[in-house]
C-alpha cells in the first residue's frame, strides 16, 4: 500500500478532515481535502463535523482550529512548525501595550499565539484585515499587530490612524521595494502579485498590481490571462496556481521565499500523526474563551 493510500485509509478511519495551507509541499497540498489561506480554513474548521482537524499548516492555524472546534481533536503532525511573526509579541508585551493606550482596540493578525489573542478585540486574516479595521468605529484608538507591513498597507487603504507593532515575518520582510524593481524590468508587461506581509508590498505600493491574500492569489491566477505574472510570497502558492493555470508562467519574485515552518510536515508526519494521533494541540480553556470572541469577529467579517 502506498504511503497516499494509508494516509486515506487511517483518515476514514479516524474520521479525520485534513487541512493544508497553500504553502505547503505540493504532495501534502494534493492530499488535502481541503487548501487555502488563514480565513478559508478557519471556515473551514469551523463547519467540519469530523472528529479529527489534522492541520497541515503551522502552529497558530491548528490553535485556531482548537479554539473555533473546542469538541474536536485537532492534530499538528510536526511541533516544529511554528510562525516568527507570531512569535514576535508575547501577551505580557500586548499587556504592556494595552496600558501605554487605554481604551485603544486591539486588532490581531491571526499570526498570533491564543494568549495574544486572548487579550485582542478581533483578529483579522490578510484576506479581511481592511475590511476588519473599517468595521471599528472612527473615533476609536487602534493597535494593530504583530505584522507591521500588513499593518502599514491597511493604514494607508483605510486612512485610519492606527499604532503598529514593529513585528514581522522572516520570509516576507526579505523582499524589498529594489527587488520588484529588478523583476519589473526582467520581465516588462508581467502583473506583480503580493503579499502584504512583504516587507515591498507596503513601501512600493505603485510597483504592485494587486495586493493580495494567498486565496487572493489563487483567485488572480484563476481569472488572468496575462502569459506570465510575477508573484512576491512563500513559493509554495506556486503549486496552486500553476495547476489551475497551466496557460500563464507564475514567477517568483525571489525563488529562495521559502518558510522552513511550513515545509516542516511532510507525508509520513501526516500518516504517523493520523496513526497514533498525534501531536493533539489543546488551548487552555480560559484562554480559548477569551480568544474565541476574537476570532469568531474575523470568521464573520
Ligand atoms: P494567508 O492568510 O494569506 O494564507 O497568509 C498566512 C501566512 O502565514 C502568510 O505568511
Ligand atoms: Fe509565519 Fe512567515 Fe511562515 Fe507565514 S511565511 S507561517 S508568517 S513565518
Amino acid at each position: 500500500m502506498s504511503i497516499v493510500e494509508e494516509i486515506q485509509r487511517l483518515k476514514e478511519e479516524r474520521h479525520a478532515v485534513l487541512l493544508a495551507h497553500n504553502y505547503q509541499r505540493p504532495e501534502v497540498q494534493d492530499i488535502a481535502d481541503f487548501v487555502g489561506d488563514s480565513l478559508y480554513l478557519s471556515k473551514r474548521a469551523l463547519e467540519s463535523d469530523r472528529e479529527v482537524i489534522l492541520f497541515a499548516g503551522v502552529r497558530f492555524m491548528a490553535e485556531t482550529a482548537k479554539i473555533l472546534n473546542p469538541t474536536r481533536t485537532v492534530l499538528l503532525p510536526d511541533l516544529k512548525a511554528g510562525c516568527s511573526l507570531s512569535d514576535a509579541i508575547t501577551a505580557d508585551q500586548l499587556r504592556a501595550w494595552k496600558q501605554e493606550h487605554p481604551g485603544a482596540v486591539v486588532v490581531a493578525y491571526v499570526n498570533t499565539s491564543a494568549e495574544v489573542k486572548a487579550e485582542s478585540d478581533y483578529c483579522c486574516t490578510s484576506s479581511n484585515a481592511e475590511r476588519v479595521v473599517r468595521s471599528i468605529p472612527e473615533d476609536r484608538e487602534i493597535l494593530f499587530l504583530p505584522d507591521m507591513f500588513l499593518g502599514d498597507y491597511v493604514r494607508r487603504k483605510t486612512g485610519r490612524k492606527m499604532h503598529l507593532w514593529v513585528g514581522d515575518c522572516h520570509v516576507h520582510t526579505r523582499m524589498r521595494p529594489g527587488d520588484l524593481a529588478d523583476a519589473r524590468a526582467a520581465h516588462p508587461g508581467a502583473p506583480i502579485v503580493a503579499h502584504p506581509e512583504c516587507g515591498c508590498a507596503s513601501e512600493a505600493l505603485s510597483q504592485v498590481d494587486r495586493v493580495l491574500s494567498t486565496d487572493g492569489m489563487i483567485r488572480f491566477a484563476e481569472e488572468t490571462r496575462a502569459p506570465e505574472v510575477l508573484v512576491a510570497t512563500e513559493i509554495g502558492i506556486l503549486h496552486r496556481m500553476q495547476r489551475i493555470n497551466p496557460t500563464t508562467r507564475f514567477t517568483p519574485i525571489d525563488a529562495k521565499t521559502v518558510c522552513p515552518f511550513m515545509k516542516e510536515i511532510d507525508l509520513v508526519d501526516i500518516r504517523d500523526s493520523l496513526r497514533d494521533l498525534r501531536h493533539v494541540i489543546d488551548v487552555a480553556p480560559e484562554v480559548a474563551t477569551r480568544a474565541r470572541r476574537a476570532l469568531e469577529r474575523m470568521v464573520a467579517a
